[in-house]
């Protein structure tokens, strides 16, 4: 065990130990030199979040912040320091933060391409780590994520915060208690308005960022960028971002994991979709935005007996023809961001954070559940009793979360350019085994861009490879090209290793 891990070690098994005897001792009370340590690494917004929520406990302590953009992690320092009395060190090297003896545990909150790295990094170094959702940028990632939490025997928690909530947690129990009969299919919802980034083009890099650590693990792109929005529209670029399925997607595909009692990764798995919609909402037939992620997908996973369906749209989703969902999420106007759970006796919805409704066959309200939770709280109780079984996100679930969303995004770039016809799009959906009636989700994804003003003939949708995965192996094996994307090309030093090699 290193230096920096006893140190870990030995503090919290005295905080542990101080827990264990004296009770009182909770988020109230903990005195300075008995406080765990943060760093939060990425700060511009959510880890905005991270900084609130580990401010507001007692237990804790922020002593480090690394953001590659300086302006950005400056002013955050400021702002710890008005609100907590001492000022955080600040780093622009994150490896320098991990060699930090004042820190006990990080939090990373970076682009989605940074994620893996940044847990394999820190729990390498004897801090245990919370990692935004999706937990890994690839398959293989995750893997390795999971690898280096259990060979360091590190607590890592996945950002994934409806797992503490009160209300999905009662409607997850009351679903898997029978409450709405034998349940084996859910519909994963982004009905997000997400609207064009702008035109793609070559656009100047802030001064105050070291591109060249923002780049890390992802293709160092020489420098140039073709974004206008520096921070966040990484999103929407594959190189960095997973789009809106690997976005909000882990959330909602954990959701429905979850409920269903899913375990593994699905064995088969089809997209359709595309980038479509903003040359009709620009009004310029050649307009091309900057983001090659789609905004528009529905993906299908096939588990066996079990069947995930996630449905990604960017494009307005007011009036839309969706009755049944509109009724389900009791709204017709906004976005809609939930799951559907469909029960032999009625369904459950999770229709926001702290807001999940059961409903008959009929559609009649049956039950609803409320409350929200500390997902940050739960990590650091984990953190005090060093059992992984306390985290209510444990690293593993995020890996078969992320996935979902890695997968379903393969077979859109694996069909990226085979742009078809709607009849197209229906024999393929009809090869895929699913308890969803995928034609009809094919209808209602078709009214919807039309509403929108896509012009399907002149833009028509990309329909991604059918792909079969060994779950227990995690490969395709039926479709060699598509193993290229379990993984990435890494430049040195910023290489994730693989799982073995942690
Ligand atoms: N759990 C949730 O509900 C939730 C909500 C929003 C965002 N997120 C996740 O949080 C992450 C960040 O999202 P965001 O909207 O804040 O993005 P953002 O682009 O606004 O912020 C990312 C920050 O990370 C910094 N950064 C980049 N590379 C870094 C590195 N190597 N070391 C240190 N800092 C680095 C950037 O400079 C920037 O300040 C995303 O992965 C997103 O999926 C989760």
């Amino acid at each position: 065990m290193s230096q920096v891990s006893r140190r870990s070690f030995v503090k919290s098994s005295a905080i542990a130990g101080a827990a264990l005897a004296a009770p009182a001792i909770g988020r109230a009370g903990v005195s300075a030199n008995e406080k765990m340590g943060a760093c939060v690494v990425g700060v511009n917004g959510r880890g905005g979040s991270h900084i609130s929520g580990w401010l507001g406990d007692d237990r804790c302590e922020i002593r480090a912040i690394v953001d590659v953009d300086e302006d950005v992690g400056n002013k955050r320092c400021d702002q710890i320091a008005g609100k907590q009395g001492s000022r955080p060190k600040f780093y622009t090297d994150m490896r320098k933060a991990f060699e930090d003896s004042d820190v006990d545990f990080i939090s990373t909150a970076t682009p989605n391409h940074w994620h893996a790295l940044t847990g394999i990094w820190a729990m390498q170094r004897g801090k245990d780590a919370y990692v935004e959702k999706p937990v890994c940028h690839n398959v293989y990632e995750g893997t390795a994520l999971i690898a280096a939490a259990r060979k360091y025997e590190k607590m890592c928690q996945v950002g994934t915060q409806c797992r503490s909530s009160k209300a999905c947690r009662d409607a997850v129990a009351f679903l898997q208690s029978g409450g709405i009969g034998e349940v084996k299919f859910a519909r994963g919802l982004c009905y997000k308005r997400r609207a064009s980034i702008g035109a793609l083009g070559d656009y100047t890099i802030p001064d105050n960022v070291n591109f060249d650590m923002w780049s890390g693990p992802a293709q160092y792109t020489d420098p140039k960028l073709t974004r206008k929005r520096f921070h966040y529209d990484w999103h929407w670029q594959r190189l960095y971002g997973n789009g809106d399925l690997g976005n909000q997607g882990p959330h909602q595909t954990d959701i429905a994991r979850w409920g269903l009692g899913i375990d593994t990764h699905p064995n088969t798995i089809l997209t359709y979709g595309g980038r479509l919609g903003y040359q009709a909402e620009r009004k310029d037939p050649a307009y091309v935005d900057a983001g090659d992620t789609g905004n528009t997908e529905v993906s299908i996973y096939d588990y066996g007996d079990k069947c995930i369906v996630f449905e990604t749209r960017g494009l307005s989703v007011n009036d839309s023809d969706d009755t049944e969902l509109n009724k389900l999420f009791q709204s017709t106007k906004g976005n809609k961001i939930g799951v559907v759970f469909y029960g032999t006796k009625g369904y459950v919805v999770q229709k926001s954070y702290t807001h999940c409704i059961a409903y008959d066959m009929d559609m009649n309200v049956i039950q609803e559940f409320k409350g929200g939770g500390d997902h940050f709280g739960n990590f650091l109780d984990a953190c005090v009793s060093r059992k992984r079984e306390d985290l209510n996100a444990d690293v593993r679930e995020g890996h078969l979360s992320a996935a979902v969303s890695h997968l379903g995004n393969i077979s859109y770039y694996m069909g990226e350019t085979n742009r078809v016809d709607i009849a197209a799009v229906t024999e393929a959906v009809g090869k895929i085994k699913s308890l969803d009636d995928d034609s009809k989700t094919l209808e209602r994804t078709v009214a919807h861009l039309k509403k929108n003003g896509v012009d399907l003939d002149k833009y028509p949708m990309s329909l991604g490879a059918l792909l079969e995965f060994d779950p227990a192996k995690e490969v395709f094996t039926n479709n060699d090209a598509a193993n290229a994307y379990l993984t990435r090309e890494y430049r040195a030093p910023y290489i994730c290793p693989l799982a073995d090699q942690v």
